[in-house]
């Protein structure tokens, strides 16, 4: 789906590093690491995060693709180590002879990938599974959306994200009260989030076919954040209910140039962008490893029992707002370099 700007991940949450091949990129970009470092720590962040955010602290090595701080056109290779692996290293190890059933799970978790992907992939031992379904990879994920948001930045394009309910919190402190009653109950949350581009040129997508539609790309690449569950795009998820007259963007003049006072598309008409800001709006499901497990099936004895549990997050919501602002990033710098076509910057 991405033709220009390409890019391709690998590593298990306890494997020894997280990885991205990235393609397409002009020479001349300048590439700032502590902005993706940064980046990679606002990831981590956020109230209601697991223990293993305490482990690691996320930084990238740039192997490839850079010389004396800018892109030189060859294929830019980000790494993040996982400083956790150190516990794992037998586990995770790549070696036959250390097969071992340390770590093994066969109880599935209601609303993760353990069962579809044990019947898919034919896996006994659902840590073959949890390894790559796990959101770690969402860390070297925001590493390449840090890359797109310096190219973004390079045309003036800015982003940014805001949490808009926890629960039944709406403010930032009924978050903290929503997540701590969860956590003592062993529970989870989920939660709303918007995320804003800023100073987008107009027609960026295509009306042409489905598959140059930019809402349609921007959904799927925040539709398949793991645990993201609905998104829409400006007012779009209360489009049922709002007559046309109140629903569409009315155009005005104001000295020569087309204004809008509203901006219930959310930034895109027909497939592309038209000048307004963009708005993405994504709800995240509760996070579905629980300290007070569900019902499930044992798939060792098939019996019913109750699920596996390992450390895990209360609510990820901030996480998951920042890993949307790198997908969308990758988009747009994708379709940017769709109507620019350069080599170099
Ligand atoms: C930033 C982030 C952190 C997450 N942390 C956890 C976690 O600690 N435990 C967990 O079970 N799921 C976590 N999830 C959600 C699961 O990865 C997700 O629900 C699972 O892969 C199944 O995919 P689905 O919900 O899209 O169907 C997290 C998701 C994100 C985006």
């Amino acid at each position: 789906m991405l033709e220009k700007f390409r890019f391709l991940t690998a590593g298990e949450s306890h494997g020894k590093c997280l990885t991205a091949i990235i393609e397409g990129l002009p020479s001349g970009l300048e590439i700032d690491v502590d902005f993706i470092n940064s980046e990679l720590k606002r990831r981590q962040q956020g109230y209601g995060r697991g223990g293993r955010m305490q482990i690691e602290t996320d930084t990238v090595e740039i192997t490839s693709g850079v010389r004396f701080g800018k892109t030189i056109g060859s294929p830019l290779t980000l790494v993040i180590y996982n400083k956790d692996y150190e516990n794992w290293q037998k586990i995770m190890s790549v070696n036959p002879e250390d097969e071992t059933d340390e770590k093994s799970f066969t109880k599935y978790r209601p609303g993760h990938a353990d069962y579809a992907g044990s019947v898919k992939y034919n896996h006994k031992d659902l840590r073959n599974i949890l390894e790559r379904s796990s959101a770690r990879k969402t860390a070297i994920e925001t590493a390449v959306g840090a890359v797109a948001k310096l190219f973004l930045k390079h045309y003036g394009i800015s982003c940014r994200s805001n949490i808009l309910q926890i629960g039944a919190g709406l403010s930032e402190e009924d978050f903290h009260s929503e997540i701590d009653k969860a956590k003592e109950a062993g529970d989870t949350l989920g939660g709303k989030f918007e995320v804003i581009f800023e100073n987008l040129p107009v027609g960026l997508g295509s009306y042409v076919h489905w598959d140059r539609a930019i809402d349609g790309k921007i959904a799927q690449a925040v539709m398949s954040i793991p645990a993201v569950k609905s998104v829409s795009f400006g007012n779009g998820q209360h489009g049922y209910k709002i007559p046309g007259s109140k629903f569409h963007d009315e155009m005005f003049l104001e000295n020569g140039k087309i204004i809008r006072k509203t901006n219930n598309a959310g930034g895109v008409e027909g497939g592309m962008t038209n000048g307004e800001d963009l708005v993405v709006k994504a709800v995240m499901k509760p996070i579905p490893t629980l300290r007070t497990p569900l019902n499930t099936v044992d798939s060792s004895n098939m019996t019913e029992t109750t699920a596996h549990f390992e450390r895990s997050d209360t609510c990820a919501v901030e996480a998951c707002a920042v890993v949307a602002e790198a997908r969308i990033a990758c988009v747009i710098a994708n379709e940017i370099m769709l109507v620019n076509p350069g080599d170099y910057i």
